[in-house]
């Protein structure tokens, strides 16, 4: 086994919900022993979708286990496969002290998180995420939720994991568009580095200025340490804010523009990320046209993106239906639409009140 990092997100004012992240290599050889160490259940249900179950059933064995395998797809992370998450834990007669593993992309994560936090009122529950996006995010402070066919994540809930075992091993089955889709939003901790306050200075931008290849080749040491910054910048902030009353906001970055662009396209032209990489460059365009950042920083943050070719060709979208579609979002306020924005080198701040013609001008 070879266990690279091992961060804490630690809630102050919730003890219990202090937890690990343990990043690196290997951990499926002793899955059991790392398991138990974190949960005392007696029985465990393992959610999975039927893409990694055909890939990696024989890894994840675990003695008293079952799995629930759901179809594979955003369009099926509703109310129907979250009740059969239910129905198993039932069938299986899951107790109080039981345990729910989630072991997939965010999609998964997200869907066994919401079925731990309901079942008698939470059971433990376990993350294995084994997408780059889930790695880097949503595996870690403890939003869970399904999607409603009025929006995206509508049903949810905050309920943090015992543990979050990220193995990159699992990457490399990976195809290179969701390796891509996760770079979206390791991106996002370049731009927001200064706001998170974390205790070090990481220098996300320059490493992912100068790492960009070892990255695509998955080289172990580098993919562990992004996912290692990514965690921790995002563990700095959920620790100041678990259920985002203030400053949580600022991993949103881009995803205004993104929830709407996804909205809009039914969620099948775009990845997540994608529609995160696009919405980052109308955020920095909407600051640059505030006059919030310099030319100079615009530039380069562009030219990152554009490293990372993460910006498929942008279908031509009506720019009224977007700029309707962003005061349906969720996080929209009193009718306010509220725009994580650049706002100097690697921090962002949050805006209400921004003029209509420049986000129209962002969205070109
Ligand atoms: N909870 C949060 O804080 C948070 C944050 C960001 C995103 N999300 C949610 O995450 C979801 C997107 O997550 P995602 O990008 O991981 O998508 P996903 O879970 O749909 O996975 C993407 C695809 O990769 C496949 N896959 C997963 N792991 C694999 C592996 N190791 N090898 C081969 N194929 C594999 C999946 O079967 C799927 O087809 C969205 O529903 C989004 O709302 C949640």
């Amino acid at each position: 086994m070879n266990q690279l990092f091992n961060l804490k997100v630690n809630i102050p004012e919730k003890k219990e919900y202090s937890y690990d992240i343990l990043i690196g290599e290997g951990f499926f050889q002793n899955f059991e022993e790392i398991v138990k160490k974190y949960s005392s259940a007696n029985k465990f249900l393992i959610v999975t979708n039927e893409t990694i179950y055909k890939l990696y059933k024989d890894k994840i064995q675990l003695g008293s286990s079952k799995f629930v395998i759901l179809p594979d797809g955003e369009e099926y992370k509703n109310f129907e496969n979250f009740k059969k998450i239910l129905d198993a834990a039932i069938e299986n007669r899951l107790e109080r002290k039981d345990c729910i593993i989630a072991f997939g992309g965010g999609v998964i994560g997200d869907m066994a998180g919401y079925a731990a936090a309901s079942y008698m009122r939470g059971i433990d529950f376990i993350q294995v995420p084994t997408t780059l996006l889930s790695m880097v995010d949503s595996s870690v402070g403890g939003k869970v939720a399904i999607n409603h066919e009025h929006g995206k994540n509508l049903i949810g809930a905050f309920y943090q994991p015992k543990v979050v075992i990220a193995d990159i091993s699992t990457l490399k089955t990976l195809d290179k568009r969701q390796l891509k889709t996760g770079i979206g939003e390791v991106l996002k901790y370049a731009f927001i580095e200064k706001s998170c306050g974390a205790d070090l200075n990481y220098r996300f931008f320059d490493f992912l200025k100068n790492n960009k290849d070892k990255i695509y080749n998955l080289d172990v040491d580098t993919v562990s340490n992004l996912i290692n910054i990514c965690c921790s910048l995002k563990a700095a902030v959920v620790n100041k804010d678990e259920t985002e009353k203030g400053i949580r906001a600022i991993l949103n970055l881009g995803h205004t523009f993104a929830h709407a662009i996804e909205n809009l396209t039914n969620y099948v032209v775009y990845t997540h990320g994608e529609a995160v990489a696009i919405g980052m460059k109308m955020a920095f365009k909407l600051a640059l046209l505030e006059k919030y950042i310099e030319k100079s920083y615009y530039d380069e943050a562009l030219e990152l993106i554009d490293l990372y070719d993460l910006v498929p060709a942008f279908s031509d979208l009506s720019k009224d239906d977007l700029y309707n579609e962003m005061f349906l979002d969720k996080k929209a306020q009193n009718g306010k639409v509220r725009f994580v924005i650049p706002n100097g080198s690697f921090e962002v701040g949050i805006f209400s009140d921004v003029s209509k013609q420049y986000v129209f001008e962002a969205m070109n």
